[in-house]
């Protein structure tokens, strides 16, 4: 079992490295997890002149579609990886955003004060960090009393076609090793109530979990494989084990698969993600404090 830091030092390697995959398909990507983006924004019910603070921002999301809508709120963006926040940076400019900081930290040790935000969003970061239970305490410490916390995980991969169409290309020609229950994978986090139960050890309340529907739109099959096999942790990882040919003959059994997917001119492959918020607890115990209080 490897050690919190050389967890985090694997982390900060392997998306220091997929930076640049996540800058060139970024309007892709953008479009792909927008509604997980969307319906994370309307749970945590974001008011103006608020502190908002998003975890494993990577390159943005869904921080700066916070800053974006609530102009006066004051949005900080962290992540253990500078390259990727340097992105989340250059995206802001682009888009005229200046109410936003970024900052380089680890989910599980954050370098903020007791209640500084009024809410803390993390989409698809829960998979990655070393300790999932202490970086919930973490949000939970850093949120002021009555303030939210929501994120987002993938469901399991048979409901996330987008990517197991590449993983089971891969599995084709490399070894792929079943995905440790309780190290970093995207499906770490897949079973119902998982989150939920770090919400709850926490002392989060009125926690409630529901699926949001994505799907992945590329112009094309051969545009499907450049995006996958740039950007998702777990193929580029698996790829590097294979020689050029099997590359070649991965590309093509991917192409196959996602053409079934091909409909108007465009790739649609579907895909399913989890939300979760909860709520700290009141500083009075009052009203929304207590669960089936009203
Ligand atoms: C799948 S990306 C999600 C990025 C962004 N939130 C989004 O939804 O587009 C996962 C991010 O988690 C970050 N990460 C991994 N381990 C972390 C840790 N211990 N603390 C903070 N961020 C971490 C990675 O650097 C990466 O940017």
């Amino acid at each position: 079992m490897p050690s919190a830091d050389e967890i985090r030092d694997l982390q900060r390697a392997t998306w220091a490295g997929l930076s640049a995959g996540w800058e060139k398909w970024d309007s892709v990507i953008t479009d792909q997890l927008g509604p997980v983006s969307a319906a994370m924004i309307e749970r945590l019910d974001i008011a103006e002149d608020r502190q908002h603070l998003d975890i494993a921002s990577g390159t943005g999301e869904p921080g700066l579609s916070i800053a974006r809508l609530s102009p006066k709120a004051r949005v900080v963006l962290t992540d253990l990886v500078a390259e990727m926040l340097d992105i989340a940076a250059r995206r802001a400019k682009a888009q005229g955003i200046t109410n936003i900081v970024t900052q380089v930290c680890s989910a599980d040790d954050l370098p903020f004060d007791d209640a500084t935000f009024d809410s803390v969003s993390v989409r698809f970061g829960y998979m990655f960090f070393p300790d999932v239970a202490k970086a919930t305490a973490e949000f939970a410490r850093v949120l002021k009393p009555g303030g939210r916390l929501c994120s987002s995980v993938w469901v399991k991969p048979e409901e996330n076609p987008w990517t197991t169409i590449t993983m089971q290309a891969i599995a084709t020609e490399a070894v792929v090793a079943p995905p440790d229950r309780d190290g970093p994978n995207m499906f770490r986090c897949a079973d119902p109530g998982y989150v939920s139960a770090l919400y709850e050890g926490a002392g989060l309340r009125d926690i409630a979990e529901w699926d949001v529907e994505v799907e992945l739109v590329t112009r094309s099959p051969d545009e499907y494989w450049d995006m996958m096999s740039e950007h998702v942790s777990l193929a580029v990882a698996a790829l590097q084990q294979v020689d050029e040919q099997a590359r070649e003959r991965i590309r093509a059994h991917a192409i196959a698969g996602v053409s079934v997917f091909e409909k108007d001119g465009k790739v649609r492959v579907p895909g399913v993600a989890r939300c979760v918020v909860g709520r700290k607890r009141d500083a009075s115990g009052t009203r929304e404090g207590r669960v089936g209080a009203s």
